[in-house]
């Protein structure tokens, strides 16, 4: 059988005031990367901001990647800490047709940007404990899920509020196949990545608190997995920190 070739595709360059299916105006480009690009949308009849992702066809091989990434947040969609996926829609994009993924647009910033607002750009121990903490739990409700993230990073997490403690949404899941422990325990590694990036990475390691150090093991994975075999033991390990120590 011959194989296909998907179009080839490599960026939409969508403008803002643009309509796409005859039911969205383009708003503002949120970001873009190696799967596609992301828009800020309103719907025409309700003026509902939305979120729409377009993927290039070749990272998109028979509507498989969209449909993963569909599905998982469907089944995430009683977990707070992940993006409401709302529906999909098709738009001809050169003649060729593109299925793109709405789902509600979160208002925030991105926890890379909130990271850089900070002295030394980086987050002061208790705010970044905090952080680490919301994250945990909302990882946590996802492997209770029975899902997992697989792309956990400062730019896949938008701070949507940040009060006594904070409120996150995360985006941007990433399918390596069914869950299993390795697929849980690399986000458990990866929340200890954020929080290390976080209170300044590399440069700031060795000035850090036996607590913290305790919690980052040095990034070592099988030590991380070994002492935090679930998420659920990383927010019970936050929650029984001394305060005094950090
Ligand atoms: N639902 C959303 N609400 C608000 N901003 C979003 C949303 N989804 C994506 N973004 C923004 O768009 C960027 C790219 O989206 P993402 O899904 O992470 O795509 P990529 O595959 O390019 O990393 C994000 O880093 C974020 O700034
Ligand atoms: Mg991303």
């Amino acid at each position: 059988m011959a194989k296909v070739t998907p179009p080839k595709i490599t960026e939409f360059n969508l403008l803002p005031g643009e309509v796409i299916a005859d039911k969205y105006e383009i708003v503002s480009f949120l970001g873009g990367g190696w799967e596609g690009e992301v828009y800020k949308i309103r719907e025409l009849v309700t003026n509902i901001d939305r979120t729409a992702k377009l993927f290039y066809p070749k990272r998109n091989l028979n509507n498989r990647t969209i449909t993963q990434y569909a599905k998982k947040l469907h089944r995430l969609q009683n977990c707070d800490i992940i993006i409401h996926y709302h529906t999909t829609e098709t738009l001809i994009f050169n003649g060729v047709p593109i299925t793109v993924l709405i789902s509600e647009y979160v208002e925030g910033e991105l926890l890379s940007d909130h990271i850089k607002k900070h002295r030394g750009k980086k987050l002061p121990t208790f705010q970044a404990v905090h952080l680490l903490h919301a994250l945990a739990t909302g990882i946590s409700s996802v492997h209770q899920a029975g899902e997992y993230h697989g792309d956990l990073h400062d730019n896949n997490i938008i701070v949507q509020r940040l009060g006594l403690t904070y409120q996150l949404k995360l985006l941007d899941l990433y399918h390596h196949g069914r869950t299993t422990r390795e697929n849980r325990d690399n986000d458990v590694c990866e929340m200890i990545g954020v929080f290390y990036e976080a209170l300044g990475g590399q440069k700031a390691y060795s000035g850090h608190s036996k607590v913290i150090k305790n919690i980052c093991c040095g990034l070592k994975r099988s030590l991380i997995n070994k002492k935090f075999r679930r998420a659920i033991d990383l927010c019970d390990h936050l929650e029984s920190l001394d305060w005094s120590s950090l």
